[in-house]
C-alpha cells in the first residue's frame, strides 16, 4: 500500500488524483491532520489516516502496513526539519520500505538567500539516506504556481515590481510535478534515485513581462527595482516584514540562479513535455 502525506494540500491532492488513474483506490492511503477534510477522497475508497508531523506516535500508527510513503514537505517554516525527521523515523519504525520525498532544486547547499527553507530539505535528505530506507528524492523546481504571488494582484496595470534581476529560472507547474510523483509511486525502477523535476524552459522576469503582454494584448513592463527600493515600497504599503523578507529572499535566490535548470528528469518521468509557462500563465491572466 502507498501512503501520501499532505493530502489536504495542493500537491498531495493532485498526486492522489493522478495515482488513482494508475492503481486501485484500495492500494492508496493518505495522511491528514484533519481527516474530515478528505471526505471526497475517502468516498473513492482511499484509506484516510490521521497523523501530524509533530506527533511521532500518530505517525507510527498511521504508517502500519504501508510499503511506500510519499512525504510531502511540511508547509510549516519554523520547525520543518524536526517534522520531516519524525516522519522518516516513524516510517522506519512502522516497517515502510521505500520513502519518496519532495525536496527542492537548488545550486548551493550553504549560504543560500533562502537557507532557512533550504536547510530543512538538506537535513531531511541526509536523514533519509542515513536511515537505510530505500529512497527517491524529487528535487522539485520553483513552482510556477507561486509566480502570481511574486507578481502581485495589480501586475497587469502596474507592471512587474520584483527585484529578481535578469537571471532565468525554470518555473515548474505543480500539477506536472504531482503527475510525475504519481508515476514514481506507481512504477518500479526509481529505487535510490534522485530526480530534478524542473522544466528545460528557463525564463527571466523580462521574459515573463513579454509573455503577459502577449497573453493580454497590452504592454506589461518589468520595473526590476533594487532590493532596497522594493523593501521600502512594500514596507510603506504596510506589508508584513516576514512576507517582505521571504519575497526578497526568493528574489535574491532567483537572481543568483538557484532555480536555473540544465538537466531535468521531469519530461522523462512524465512521458511528455511539461506544461509551457505561457500556457500556465494564460489560464490565470487571459480573462
Ligand atoms: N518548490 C516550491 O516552489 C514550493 C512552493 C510552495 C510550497 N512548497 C513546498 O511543497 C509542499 C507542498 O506544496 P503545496 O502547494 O501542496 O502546499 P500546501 O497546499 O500548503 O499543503 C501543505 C500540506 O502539508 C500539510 N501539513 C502541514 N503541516 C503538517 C503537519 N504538522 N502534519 C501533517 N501534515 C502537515 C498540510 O496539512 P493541513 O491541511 O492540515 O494544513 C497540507 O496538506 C509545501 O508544504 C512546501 O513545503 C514548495
Amino acid at each position: 500500500m502507498i501512503l501520501i502525506t499532505g493530502a489536504t494540500g495542493n500537491l498531495g491532492k493532485a498526486t492522489v488524483e493522478f495515482l488513482l488513474r494508475k492503481i486501485p483506490a484500495a492500494s492508496v492511503a493518505v495522511l491528514a491532520r484533519h481527516p474530515e477534510k478528505l471526505a471526497e477522497i475517502k468516498a473513492l475508497g482511499v484509506d484516510v489516516r490521521q497523523g501530524d508531523y509533530t506527533n511521532p506516535a500518530s505517525l507510527v500508527a498511521a504508517f502500519k502496513g504501508i510499503e511506500k510513503l510519499f512525504l510531502i514537505s511540511s508547509s510549516d517554516l519554523a520547525d520543518r526539519s524536526t517534522q520531516h525527521i519524525n516522519v522518516v523515523n516513524a516510517a522506519k519504525q512502522s516497517g515502510v520500505k521505500h520513502i519518496v520525498f519532495t525536496s527542492f532544486q537548488r545550486k548551493r547547499e550553504t549560504d543560500s538567500p533562502i537557507q532557512m527553507l533550504a536547510q530543512s530539505y538538506i537535513d531531511t535528505e541526509k536523514h533519509i539516506k542515513a536511515s537505510g530506507l530505500t529512497y527517491t528524492i524529487l528535487k522539485n523546481g520553483l513552482y510556477a504556481d507561486v509566480l502570481p504571488m511574486f507578481l502581485g494582484e495589480k501586475v497587469l496595470e502596474t507592471g512587474i515590481f520584483y527585484p529578481a534581476g535578469t537571471t532565468k529560472s525554470a518555473y515548474t507547474v505543480r500539477r506536472d510535478m504531482a503527475e510525475a510523483a504519481a508515476n514514481v509511486l506507481a512504477d518500479t525502477g526509481h529505487e535510490n534515485k534522485e530526480y530534478i523535476f524542473a522544466t528545460e524552459e528557463n525564463v527571466s522576469f523580462d521574459d515573463i513581462a513579454a509573455i503577459l503582454s502577449s497573453i493580454t494584448g497590452k504592454h506589461v513592463g518589468n520595473i526590476n527595482p533594487t532590493k532596497e527600493i522594493f523593501i521600502e515600497t512594500l514596507s510603506k504599503a504596510g506589508a508584513p516584514q516576514e512576507s517582505v523578507g521571504m519575497a526578497v529572499g526568493f528574489a535574491e535566490a532567483i537572481r543568483l540562479g538557484e532555480f536555473a535548470s540544465g538537466k531535468t528528469d521531469l519530461e522523462n518521468i512524465l512521458g511528455k513535455k511539461p506544461t509551457p509557462l505561457k500556457e500556465f500563465l494564460r489560464n490565470i491572466y487571459s480573462n
